[in-house]
């Protein structure tokens, strides 16, 4: 749970309108609860309407606050610029681009127009969003950007190579852009979580034997905003990050390979 004060810092710092992508499920869903506790208003994102919609209606039962839908498929471009086409004249002051997916197995052996897709919504989606709300913050010389990248991001991952390859775009692209909005009074979070229980797992074809509440890593998540530019959040994602960063590239590679092999393949 939110302090009251974390909650008034949001809210004052990043609100009254908090944009979050990927609502309709796992992370983006409970950040969206968290920050409706906080009293911010809402658009939510996602494909699927029916989920969006009960999420809104859970939210709204829990907290009186505003909240929009918009269903819209960021792996396509009419779907990106809808979303800024309808948030164009509402308030946020903060942007959660949590939609993405993973994919696991032998990269050759993959199917092509998933991992196109994949690299649109977790990248250049994301990367397209980014630059949108970024230039508006900074006119407005306040907001709040949270990025998701992984532990995956810090190593080439075999059996999950081209989804760690997008995490590790996501995790430079943040640390980046986080030096250079920070003097124009905007804050880049880069969120790298390990397995959490969430639908993730499912559509990436993994299995996940230990794995993080969602719930248990929102508020760690919201806390690390505008303090840090890059959060591990919850004991398992600190545990692995530590623990993988003694080693060198060439081992984390290797380790991660074998973690990866016992996960892959068995959503
Ligand atoms: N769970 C983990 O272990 C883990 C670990 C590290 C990082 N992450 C990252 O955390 C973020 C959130 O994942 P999660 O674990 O919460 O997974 P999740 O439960 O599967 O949620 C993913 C969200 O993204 C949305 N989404 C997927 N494709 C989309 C598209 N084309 N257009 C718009 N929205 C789309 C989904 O909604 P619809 O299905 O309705 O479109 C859903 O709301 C992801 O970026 C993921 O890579 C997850």
């Amino acid at each position: 749970m939110l302090s009251l004060n974390d909650k008034k810092r949001l809210l004052s710092q990043y609100g009254p309108w908090a944009l979050v992508t990927g609502a309709s499920s796992g992370i983006g869903k409970e950040l969206a609860l968290q920050l409706a506790s906080a009293q911010l208003h809402l658009v939510l994102c996602a494909t699927n309407a029916d989920r969006l919609q009960a999420t809104a209606s859970e939210i709204q039962n829990a907290h009186k606050v505003e909240v929009k839908i918009i269903s819209a498929d960021l792996g396509t471009p009419a779907g990106v610029a809808q979303l800024m086409e309808q948030t164009s004249g509402i308030p946020i002051g903060l942007a959660v681009l949590a939609a993405g997916y993973g994919t696991s197995g032998y990269f050759a052996q993959s199917q092509l127009p998933n991992e196109l897709q994949m690299l649109r919504v977790n990248c250049e989606a994301v990367m397209q969003l980014t630059h949108h709300y970024s230039a508006q913050f900074a006119a407005q010389r306040r907001g709040g950007i949270i990025l998701f990248s992984s532990i995956v991001a810090f190593q080439g991952v075999p059996h999950s190579a081209h989804y760690a390859a997008t995490k590790a775009y996501i995790q430079t692209l943040a640390e980046g852009i986080a030096a250079e909005l920070k003097p124009l009074g905007v804050d880049v979070l880069s969120v790298a979580p390990g397995p959490v229980n969430t639908q993730f797992a499912q559509r990436a074809g993994m299995h996940m034997a230990q794995a993080l509440n969602p719930a248990s890593i929102a508020t760690p998540i919201l806390t690390a905003l505008g303090r840090r530019t890059t959060v591990y959040p919850g004991y398992l994602s600190q545990i692995l990050h530590y623990g993988l960063s003694t080693l060198p590239r060439f081992a984390r590679t290797f380790v991660m390979g074998k973690v990866m092999k016992g996960m892959a393949g068995r959503g």
